[in-house]
């Protein structure tokens, strides 16, 4: 099979390494790839987010699937275009990905079908001002439109909440406001495979979005994750009806084909799951947690979704665990500072590690650092323990001077979270 995978991060890098195992791969284009990348595909010389410039390549290079990995291109259409040209695509149309691309829509369509989820009201700085009034200042504050995860802002008192307000509607997402009630409780993220009929649910991870160890300083795209969570089978139980069931009603009741990743940022309150946010494609890094514990091809995964031909239940996972830390640049997330040296290599030959580029770049033969995220360096073992040990013993072998990481990455013991 011949398959153009879309992106050039961390999780990118993890897909197209599982895409890569698959022995029915007999050809993997990136478009727009990265050095990191180039040893398990070629690049495509693309642009991404030109819908039919991708559609073409398609036709040309007699492509069998597309894979999207990141969510602008889903949200630039180009899903639909390569579909419209008959090609399977495994990932949502531009109507789909409006869930991630568009908070509004998401608690829109979230309300009208009676999921679980935040209490919220949208709308400009006035109406955000009053939403947050209500709760007295304890509340998110997200701004609409594509933000990576970095658009939302937790307050706990009244002179919070209006920074927060004052401080999303002068960037250039913050045309509306979104007022959340504040909820607390583990985190988890929730990942389905789509077909557009039915959904198949990968293993539960974990990010750590937050900069510092011990879930302090800002938000970011995530510093590490971990997989999988143990959750109770009562609460899984719940999160398959509550939150995937309804979601998948709702696609199909608004007439969506959606067929990709539905991911679910869920908070486990003490009333129960509640959605976060919702995504239109795989987790950074959760990605690169999850996708070395599969124990399915999973170019036939993404191809089944892509054809409406997935077999509804659970995504076959290896027994074990798996843990990602995050390698940043120093200055990440506001001003990450490029060209810190890096050796992945110096991870050759470690037993159950991998390394997955994001943001590197390879120049006479040595690697460094070009982008706020750099690496995402794994650990896979028996449980989270040794996957843990695994992974932080080979990060400072690959990281050094300039680069930063969170030391506490799934430090924390997870006892089973109950329903
Ligand atoms: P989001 O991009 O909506 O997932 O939000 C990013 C992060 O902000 C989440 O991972 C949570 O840690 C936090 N957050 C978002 N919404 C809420 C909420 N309603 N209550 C508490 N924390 C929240
Ligand atoms: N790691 C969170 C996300 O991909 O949105």
């Amino acid at each position: 099979m011949r398959v153009l995978l879309l992106g050039s991060g961390g999780r990118e890098h993890a897909m197209a390494w599982a895409l890569a195992k698959s022995p029915k791969l007999t050809k993997l284009w990136a478009a727009p790839g990265s050095d990191g990348m180039d040893a398990s595909s070629e690049r495509a010389a693309l642009d991404p987010l030109d819908a039919r410039a991708v559609a073409g390549f398609c036709v040309a290079e007699n492509v069998d699937l597309l894979v999207v990995g990141p969510e602008a291109p889903l949200a630039a259409g180009v899903a639909d275009a390569v579909r419209a040209v008959g090609v399977p695509a495994f990932g949502p149309g531009k109507d789909g990905a409006r869930l991630e691309s568009s908070k509004a829509f998401a608690e829109d369509v979230l309300l009208r079908h009676g999921r679980p989820t935040a209490r919220a009201r949208g709308g400009g700085a006035p109406e955000a001002r009053a939403a947050a009034r209500e709760g007295r200042g304890r509340c998110a504050v997200k701004a609409d439109g594509l933000a990576a995860g970095k658009g939302v802002i937790v307050c706990l008192s009244a002179p919070e909440a209006e920074a927060a307000i004052a401080a999303l509607a002068a960037t250039a997402a913050g045309g509306t406001l979104v007022v959340e009630e504040l909820l607390t409780g583990p985190e988890i993220s929730m990942m389905a495979m789509l077909d557009g009929k039915t959904y198949a649910l990968l293993p539960a991870s974990q990010d750590h979005k937050r900069l510092l160890d011990g879930d302090l300083g800002p938000n970011t795209g995530g510093m590490g994750a971990l997989c999988p969570v143990p959750l109770d089978a009562a609460l899984l139980t719940k999160i398959r009806a509550e939150v995937f069931d309804r979601a998948l009603k709702g696609l199909l009741a608004d007439g969506l084909d959606y067929r990709g990743v539905l991911y679910a940022g869920l908070m486990l309150t003490p009333e129960g799951p509640k959605i976060l946010e919702f995504n239109a494609r795989l987790g950074d890094p959760e990605a690169q947690a999850v996708l070395p514990l599969l124990d399915v091809d999973f170019l036939e995964l993404c191809l089944a979704c892509a054809r409406g031909k997935l077999r509804a239940g659970d995504v076959p996972a290896r027994a074990g665990a798996c843990v990602s830390v995050v390698v940043a640049a120093e200055g990440y997330p506001r001003a990450p500072k490029p060209g810190a040296a890096l050796r992945p290599e110096a991870a050759d030959g470690l037993e159950d590690v991998m390394i997955f580029h994001a943001g590197t770049r390879r120049t006479d033969g040595r690697w460094l650092a070009a982008g706020g995220r750099v690496l995402s360096v794994v650990g896979t073992g028996a449980d989270l323990a040794a996957a843990r040990e695994r992974a932080y013993a080979a990060v400072p072998r690959v990281a050094g001077l300039g680069l930063r990481w969170r030391k506490d990455v799934a430090a924390k013991v997870l006892g089973r979270i109950l329903a």
